[in-house]
Order: structure tokens, then sequence, then C-alpha cells
């Protein structure tokens, strides 16, 4: 029975908090959840690498005014990612602010065979993001100028180190927004979103960066600076290198700056949040979104009800509806004419009511409500790490295929008693789900139960076992699920090229 589609102005008024502070009470909650040294944990020799000498820190201390970090208790946070599953145990945080302090950074460590781990909000989620053993940490967190938005072109160009909310922030002033939102705003840098290819809540709409991306300037190992900083839409002089670097991880080179193309920051902006029986009605609604939204639709998200109840339950935060469902979307339009999406929303209400696809649902229209109904999806990454410790998957899964994954790892985890959660969430618009399995801690019993089993499944359906967050340190190992030997040569035969004696990352993206 279909309980009612109310259209929101009021509910939930109350002001939304920054992202920024909601990171740092995460933060808070968090530092007694030091996971163990990843070298301890996971069966990893450390390279041929230098050990740090006084030498080599006086060398970074003058060169960089002493925006380094030496201390091991200041280092910590830099060395643990953000969903505390790895740990690493520099003692050497490097602040660069400049492209040449990068570049002379990196030529040093080239010449002494520094192994050099590349760091930007460290909101990373496959462990690429901090060292595995000593590696240098070289943070883009000073790198942070903006050094043109262009009103009519939508073009931004700003240094690495920019913190993606912020960047949002200086656009509106000129009517734009950036082309990508995840729930990391508040901490990730574009530098590690580019780093990423970073995909998130819009990507339905706006594409990913290799689209909206026009340009980088990358430093490569030996601290050579290589200018593609385009800034132009249409260039098709020769091979676009700065493909290689979107999405490269931090192991080909560091980016020093962007240039993107930014959209008009939408005049209508619409979101429905839907409660529904079966994954079966969830692909009806989408079929019906598309074809009812066309143009205006922006995101299109599913969160199950286990994950759900890491929003409610860990968080503490509150359903817009007093029930429960199994299936929830949020489903969000953005468009130039409110008059118009109204009418194109009001036809997809309609026929989804019609057809008794949803069970209950609400419009929301004003700014406040639609902060709060995003933070019930943007906050899950938080909500797990408090059920103890997440095991992360990041999958993409032809359509039809999109949830299944979950009730069979459902049933194959079924007598473990550790495991707190075995659920699923995440971009239905892009085919990409976000797999959980939680629980109270690190088990190396579950982990040999969830792998290769969740990539072996996955390839079987010629699916991606990395839509969005990379491979990092987590997943090497695995790459050939999806990529063929031959691509596999080639990833090689680059990083070579661009960084012959290995400095840059060791351990992450490549196969060993
Ligand atoms: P980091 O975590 O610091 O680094 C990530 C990788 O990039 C590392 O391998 C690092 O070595 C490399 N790197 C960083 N900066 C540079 C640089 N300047 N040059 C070269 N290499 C560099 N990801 C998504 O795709 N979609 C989402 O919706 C999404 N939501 C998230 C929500 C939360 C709450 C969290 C915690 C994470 C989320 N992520 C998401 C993952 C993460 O935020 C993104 O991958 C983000 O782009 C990482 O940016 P960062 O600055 O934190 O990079
Ligand atoms: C998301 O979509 O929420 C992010 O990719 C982060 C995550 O998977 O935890
Ligand atoms: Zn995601």
């Amino acid at each position: 029975m279909i309980r009612c589609l109310r259209i929101s102005t009021t509910m939930f008024a109350k002001k939304s908090i920054p992202g920024t502070i909601l990171f740092k009470r995460y933060f808070d909650r968090c530092l007694s959840n030091i996971p163990e040294l990843t070298k301890n944990r996971y069966p990893v020799n450390r390279g041929d690498y230098a050990i740090l000498n006084d030498n080599h820190v006086q060398f970074f201390k003058n060169l960089l005014d002493n925006r380094i970090i030496t201390d091991p208790d200041e280092c910590e946070s830099y060395n643990i990612d953000w969903i505390k599953n790895v740990r690493g145990y520099s003692t050497c945080v490097l602040k660069p602010k400049t492209t040449e302090e990068v570049s002379k950074i990196l030529a040093f460590c080239n010449e002494n065979r520094i192994a050099v781990c590349p760091q930007g909000g460290n909101t990373g989620l496959v462990g690429g993001s901090v060292p595995v053993f000593d590696e240098v940490i070289l943070n883009t967190s000073l790198m942070r100028t903006i050094y043109n938005i262009n009103g009519t072109s939508g073009v931004l160009i700003c240094q690495a180190g920019c913190v993606l909310e912020d960047l949002d922030n200086a656009l509106a002033e000129h009517g734009l927004m950036m082309p990508l939102d995840l729930g990391a705003k508040g901490l990730c840098h574009i530098g590690g979103n580019v780093a990423t290819n970073a995909g998130g809540l819009r990507l339905l709409r706006y594409g990913n960066l290799h689209g909206s991306v026009l340009g980088v300037e990358a430093v490569k190992a030996d601290g050579q600076i290589i200018d593609l900083l385009s800034a132009l839409k249409k260039d098709n002089t020769g091979f676009h290198l700065k493909h290689l670097f979107i999405g490269s991880e931090g192991v080909l080179g560091i980016i020093t700056k962007v240039a993107i193309q930014c959209p008009p920051k939408p005049l209508a902006i619409n979101l429905a949040f839907l409660g529904l029986p079966s994954f079966k009605h969830v692909l009806k609604v989408l079929k019906q979104a598309k074809r009812d939204l066309g143009e205006i639709l922006a995101s299109c998200e599913l969160i199950d009800q286990s994950t759900m109840r890491v929003s409610t339950e860990n968080l503490k935060l509150r359903l817009p509806f007093p029930e429960e469902y199994p299936f929830y979307m949020l489903i969000e339009s953005h468009g130039s004419n409110t008059v118009h999406d109204e009418e194109k929303l009001t036809v997809f209400l309609e026929e989804i009511m019609k057809n008794e696809l949803i069970l209950n649902g609400i419009l929301a229209k004003a700014p406040s409500t639609i902060r709060k109904i995003w933070e019930l999806r943007e906050r899950l990454t938080e909500g797990f790490v408090l059920d103890g410790y997440v095991f992360k998957y990041d999958i993409s899964l032809p359509i039809e295929n999109f949830y299944s994954l979950v009730p069979v790892m459902q049933e194959r985890l079924s007598g473990l008693k550790d495991v707190i959660r075995v659920s699923g969430y995440g971009h239905l618009g892009d085919g990409n789900i976000h797999f959980q399995v939680s629980c109270r801690e690190f088990s190396q019993e579950i982990l040999q139960k969830i792998e290769p089993f969740v990539y072996e499944y996955t390839s079987k359906l010629r699916g991606s076992i990395s839509a969005e967050h990379g491979i990092g340190f987590r997943k090497p190992k695995y790459v050939h699920y999806s990529k063929s030997p031959e691509s596999i040569v080639i990833m090689k035969q680059l990083k070579t090229l661009f960084d012959p004696k290995g400095i840059l990352n060791p351990y992450k993206v490549l196969p060993p």
C-alpha cells in the first residue's frame, strides 16, 4: 500500500552542520580505533629504499622553511587512513606550498632513493593515501591557491590542495559549482579527487573527471614539471597525457595544479526520498526516473535497510518518515526552471505511485530539508566505522545484478558470529554499489571468506572491482579480475617510464 507522498519544506528545518565540523567530531570519536601496522597485518616486504637520516631531514627543513612534521605523535593522523583500515609509520610529513618545492623534494628523493607517499585530504578508502612502511609523506594541504574562476567559460584553475567544499563555495559566488560532490567534500583535496578520478553523488548528470578536467600540472618522480594545464575545451594535439594522471593514485607523478570545467549552479533543486519494498521495484523506479526526468536527473542513489540503520542507529539521524523500508532511494533533480522541473517531477511521482512502486515518499524543496536528507546518505562511511571495522568494496555491476552480491554474501557469511552487518548502498544510477561487511574488529577469517570471492563474483559478471575508489594498497593483487594481462604490462611499462626507481607510492595500484 502506498502511504503518501509529502512535499516538505519545513521538515528538519534545523541548520545543517558544515562538513569540516562533522569530520572533526568523527575523528574525535574514532581516536581510540587505531589499526594494527600494515606491515604486520599484510604480507608485504619493505622495498630497497633509503632509511631517512638527519641529513635528509635537514635538507627538507631548509627547503620548506620548517613546514615539516617529524614528531611521531603529530605524524600519527597522517599515517592512518580515514576508515582505519591501514597504518604506516612515517616520521616525516612534508608540506610544500609551490610546484617548485614539490619538484625539489622529488628530485632529492629520487636521487637518494627515498620513497614518497603523496597525500591530499587523506580520505581515500583503499589505503593509497598513507605509507605502508616509513615512506615520506608529501601532503598538499598548503597548496590551496585559487588562481582563476572564469564566470563565462566556467573554468576553474587552482592548486591541488584546495579543499573540494572550499572550491564549491568560491564557485557559488560566480553562479557555478564543482562537477563532483562527495561526502568527504569538507576534507578531500581536488588533487586527491583527480588522482583517484573520484565519482561521487552527481556523476550521473555531470560525468566523471576524465570529462571535466581540462588540464593538469604534475611533477614526475625525478622532479620534472609537466605542464598540461590547458584550459581549453577542445585540444587535439597528440596524446592527451592529462588522462594518465587522472586516476593514477600518486604512482606516476604528483598533481600540483588543475583546470576544471564547472557547470552553472542549478537554479532549481528537488530531492525525492522514497521507501520501496524490493529491488525489483527499485529498478522500475530507476527506469521511470530516467524516462520522466531526462536531462534534469542529477542523482539516483540506493540505500538498503541494514545500511540505513548505520545512519539511524550509529549516527542517531532521523528518517523523514517513521516507518522503515527494505530499500530507500534518493533522486535529485537539477534544472534551471522551477516550474518546468516541477511539471516533470509531478509526472514522475504520479506514475510511480499509480503503479504502486513505492511504499512512502517525500519530495523536498527547501535547501535545509534537502541537506538533512542527504546527511543520511553522505555520512554512511563515517557511520560504518562506528560498527568497529569495515571491509569495504566498491564495485560496478550490470544494473540487473546491482544488488545480487549482497544476499549472496549474507548467505556466505551467515555463520560468522563477529559479523555485524552485510549490506549495500551506492550510486544506482551509475551501476556502482558499495558493499560492506562490518564487524567489531579486523578478522583474517572474515577477510578470507570475502576475498577473493567478491572479486571472482564481480569478474564473472563482467563488472569492475573498483568503480571509483581506486586500487590503492588493498587491491593490486586483484587488478587482473578487471584488466587483461596485456593492459597490466602496459601499465607497468608506463610506471617505469614515469618513475624508473619506483619511489612514488610504492606497494600501491600495480600488481607485484
Ligand atoms: P587522499 O585520500 O589523500 O589520496 C588518495 C590517493 O590519491 C592516494 O593514492 C594518494 O597518494 C593520491 N594523491 C592524493 N593527492 C595527490 C596529488 N596531488 N597528486 C598525486 N596523487 C595524489 N570517493 C568517490 O569516488 N566517490 C564518493 O562518493 C566518495 N565519497 C566519500 C565519502 C567519504 C565520507 C570518504 C571518507 C571518502 C569518500 N570517497 C569517495 C573516497 C575519497 O574521498 C576520494 O577518493 C577522494 O577523491 C580522495 O581525495 P583526498 O584528497 O582525500 O586524497
Ligand atoms: C560513497 O558513495 O558514500 C563513497 O564512495 C564512500 C563510501 O563508499 O564509503
Ligand atoms: Zn561512492
